[in-house]
């Protein structure tokens, strides 16, 4: 399966939102990834059909998702960013009641209801109320509301947003679990989310696509930038303006810093080999992981 975004473009009262995206999805995880207000949910929001693009269109094999209409919403699953749940539900009355809306019957229903459960580690609490369960528990149980109809695309906004570290962890294995022949893109701004487990990263900026590639392809090309510098605390000022700094350590009087520098820094400076989150740090100049 094939799923071709043309000249994907979303204006809001003018703005641009999402800027003239053109690229081809096969089945594999995709990280989406971009600071806030890059375009992420936009993005997500037309290949989720729930918005429709200013200009351009989404294909699945060829044949336009507008075209495909009841079709194509059978092959889709989404998670929404902010994920509206009926708190005074159970677990498994929410899904009894997303299964309907997607047209499963009550017997297929009740089978996949406790499979996914399962999948998702929530057999425990599927007669719980969702006002009671944690925010990562939420967060799963919206993943399984997006695998009810075993779809063959899947879109999952933040889905690791609120997570702990450990829950992340379990939602990557969870993850390369579920995603066989499916195409998935999913849209995080904590990189390690995708390490291991993305067949190519799309970075979002601006509401355009700077980069569609492998993550071994994007490391190889900072490979040869990536520095540990040992400097003088008092050389901090010129290096923060000339270079991109990384985790940043003060020791008395001087400082260790991971730094991103096309030629060697000044100072006591090492190469490192790359790491994923280094890319957020070239393409955006700053880290949310590590403030996170
Ligand atoms: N419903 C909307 N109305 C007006 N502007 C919007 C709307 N949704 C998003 N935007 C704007 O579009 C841009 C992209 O937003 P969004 O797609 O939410 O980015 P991201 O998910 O990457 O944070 C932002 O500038 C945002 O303010
Ligand atoms: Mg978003």
């Amino acid at each position: 399966m094939k799923l071709t975004l043309e000249n994907v473009t979303r204006t809001y009262k003018g703005r641009i939102a999402v800027d003239d995206i053109t690229c081809e999805l096969t089945p594999g995880v995709y990280g989406l990834i971009g600071p806030n207000g890059a375009g992420k949910t936009t993005l997500m929001r037309m290949l989720a059909d729930v918005l429709k693009p200013s200009r351009g269109g989404i294909a699945v094999n060829g044949e336009d998702i507008r075209r495909l209409d009841d079709r194509y919403r059978d092959l889709i699953g989404y998670l929404p960013q902010d994920c509206g749940f009926y708190s005074y539900f159970t677990a498994c009355r929410f899904l009894q009641y997303m299964a309907s809306l997607k047209g499963l019957n009550k017997r297929e229903a009740d089978i996949r209801i406790d499979e996914l459960l399962q999948s998702v580690h929530l057999q425990e609490q599927k007669h719980h109320k969702i006002g009671k369960l944690s925010g990562g528990m939420k967060r799963r149980l919206g993943i399984a509301q997006a695998l009810l109809n075993n779809p063959k695309i899947l879109i999952l906004d933040e889905p690791t947003a609120g997570l702990d570290p450990k829950e992340r962890v379990r939602f990557r294995n969870l993850l390369s679990d579920i995603s066989g022949e499916r195409i998935v893109l999913l849209s995080t701004h904590i990189i390690s989310d995708i390490e291991y487990i993305a067949k190519e990263v799309l970075l979002l900026r601006n509401g355009r696509l700077v980069k569609k590639e492998a993550p071994e392809t994007i490391l190889q090309e900072l490979s040869g930038k990536v520095w540990h510098v040992t400097a003088p605390a008092s050389e901090l000022p010129v290096l923060a303006g000339r270079y991109i700094i990384g985790n940043l350590q003060r020791r008395g009087q001087e400082i260790e810093a991971r730094v991103i520098a096309e030629q060697t820094p000044p100072g006591l400076a090492s190469l490192q080999p790359p790491r994923l989150e280094d890319i957020y740090l070239y393409y955006f100049g700053d880290s949310p992981e590590s403030e996170a």
